[in-house]
């Protein structure tokens, strides 16, 4: 494959991902202009709020200057951002009381989250990492699909640190630390879905083409990000991208539901930009489990 198309590919990634992972692409650039690491669009909540961009770009300077290993530096987050993370729990616990998978309520009750105030990525790493041996940490500025997607298989997990908007609570335009802690850090303290996100890391450094990678990124968004599965006859989540967002668990029940074939998944289309219309569902989470990790392990 040319160079050319393979960038373009990228791009594509880049664009339709729902993980659009921070990560800084330059350090020199980035601290010669400090002011300049977070690029919000004209459109973002927070782009007028010359206050908010500072804090984006401090908290992406804690990121920056993160090595592997260090203890993760606590986020300044302000009275107004707690207030974020309290109504978003609010929304969050009914949803996951009646939506969420039974592994999910278990992982969660043992990372046991504050109710008023926004857990730092530093505790919730600590305890995801004695239960899986997954480790977070956090990242500043864009980062490829395939950088984020490898880190998996040793076992890292790449996070921003930084919150929405206080004005659209329940709003975001990118995966930030609520996305990342109750959807990602929650799941990577169930060993069976962290051995999943591990193994998709392994698929992906055994992948060279960028339409194969394309694939496995579909396969990562319709079950990590997106995935449902049936319990006691219930439809429930165990995808991330669901379980961080109480509109998201409440409009799943509205998607058609598809056998949970792999194969065709890989092929599917989507638009992170709006409710998920498709879902592919598995018949238990046994069942979830041991399909996605064959489907990965003979990748
Ligand atoms: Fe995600």
């Amino acid at each position: 494959m040319s160079t050319e198309t393979e960038s373009t590919t990228w791009q594509q990634l880049l664009s339709d991902h729902v993980d659009m992972r921070p990560i800084a692409a330059d350090a020199d650039e980035v601290i010669s202009d400090r002011n300049a690491i977070v690029q919000l669009d004209p459109d973002h909540p927070g782009f007028r709020d010359r206050e908010y961009r500072r804090r984006r770009n401090q908290i992406a300077q804690l990121a920056m200057h993160y090595r592997p290993g260090d203890s993760i530096p606590d986020a300044p987050y302000t009275t107004d951002e707690h207030r974020v993370w309290q109504t978003i729990w609010r929304a969050l616990r009914p949803a996951h009381q009646n939506y969420a998978c039974a592994e999910y309520v278990n992982a969660l009750d043992r990372l046991n989250f504050s109710d008023d105030r926004i857990p730092q990525l530093r505790e919730v790493n600590e305890k995801v990492y004695a239960i899986s041996g997954f480790r977070l940490e956090p990242v500043a500025g864009l980062v490829q699909p395939r950088v984020f997607l490898e880190n998996l298989a040793d076992g890292v997990f790449l996070c921003t640190q930084y919150i929405r908007h206080h004005s659209t609570p329940l709003y975001t335009p990118e995966p930030d630390v609520v996305h990342e802690i109750v959807g990602h850090g929650v799941t990577l303290a169930c060993p069976q879905l962290a051995e999943l996100n591990q193994l998709f890391g392994q698929a992906v450094k055994r992948t060279n083409s960028a339409e194969l990678l394309e694939r496995l990124s579909r396969v990562y968004w319709f079950t990590i990000e997106f995935g449902v599965l049936r319990e006691n006859g219930s439809v429930k989540a165990y995808g991330t991208g669901l379980l961080s967002s109480a509109g998201e668990l409440e409009e799943m029940h509205e998607a058609e539901l598809r056998p949970f074939d792999l194969e065709a998944a890989s092929f599917q289309e989507y638009d992170p930009t709006h409710f998920q219309p498709i879902l592919y569902c598995a018949d238990s989470f046994d069942e979830m489990h041991g399909t996605l990790q064959e489907y990965l392990v003979s990748w």
